[in-house]
């Protein structure tokens, strides 16, 4: 069975399932999101004839929950079963090859929350976070389709600001070339729960300083609503298959 977390602006994923079950996150003992464009719940269904479990919605370290938090949705969905995870999420682009309204398959991810969802002794093998097999599968189905798809690193900030242009131009020394606010920790829960992972950065906007203009959340939420389309379909095809 397959999970998959629907980031920003990308609640519409949903559209594509045939839902079976709605359970909200308050049902599942995980805590209620904030934000606008995030509802909160998870839907057990099928896509492309697969069994998967939604989670739509997500609560994020800057809304002043734990890593722990922030990840329970995780933990839950390995207990229902899930052994394969597909995080979503919205993210501004520092590579000038990858525009706004593109995607970006995470190749490998820098995590700079400054905290981990792991407890104790729990030393993780973080070598090949995002299953190599799986990316490849990836490309060539979005090969097929003809689907601009970027491979990149994507660096997790905790935010709620986003950078400044020197903090923009520091990421892309570090080696990123994505920017967000969440994905990291999840990846790294799912890893110590053995699950396989792959995620995908819906390139939102130029981060500051990339280009001369400023951020706003409407239209990381709007372009995510166009770009939405491109990733349901390759979704449908590589689980499908
Ligand atoms: Cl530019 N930065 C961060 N941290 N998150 C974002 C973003 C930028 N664009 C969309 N999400």
């Amino acid at each position: 069975m397959t999970g998959l977390v629907l980031g920003s602006g990308l609640g519409m994923l949903a559209d594509a399932v045939a839902v079976e079950r709605e359970i909200p996150f308050a049902d599942a003992g995980l805590p209620a999101s904030s934000v606008p464009g995030h509802a909160g719940r998870f839907l057990m269904g099928k896509l492309a004839g697969q069994s998967v479990i939604l989670m739509q919605g997500r609560v994020h370290l800057y809304e002043g929950h734990s890593a722990r938090d922030v990840t329970a949705g995780i933990r839950w969905m390995a207990e229902q079963g899930i052994d394969r995870l597909i995080l979503t999420n919205a993210a501004g682009t520092l590579h000038p090859d990858f525009p706004p309204g593109s995607w970006m398959m995470l190749r490998d991810h820098l995590n700079l929350t400054g905290t981990s969802p792991l407890i104790g002794p729990d030393f993780v093998d973080m070598t090949v976070a995002y299953d190599a097999d799986w990316r490849s599968q990836f490309k060539c189905a979005a090969d097929e389709m003809g689907m601009d798809l970027h491979e990149g690193v994507y660096a997790g900030l905790r935010g709620p600001q986003y950078e400044t242009p020197a903090e923009i131009k520091m990421l892309r020394v570090l080696g990123a070339d994505a920017v967000g606010m969440s994905t990291v920790l999840e990846t790294i829960q799912a890893r110590s729960l053995g699950l396989k992972v792959a995620a995908f950065s819906c390139l939102t906007n130029w981060a500051a300083g990339i280009t001369p203009g400023t951020l706003d959340h409407h239209e990381v939420l709007e372009t995510g609503k166009l770009a939405a389309q491109s990733m349901i379909d390759l979704l449908e095809k590589v689980i499908g298959d």
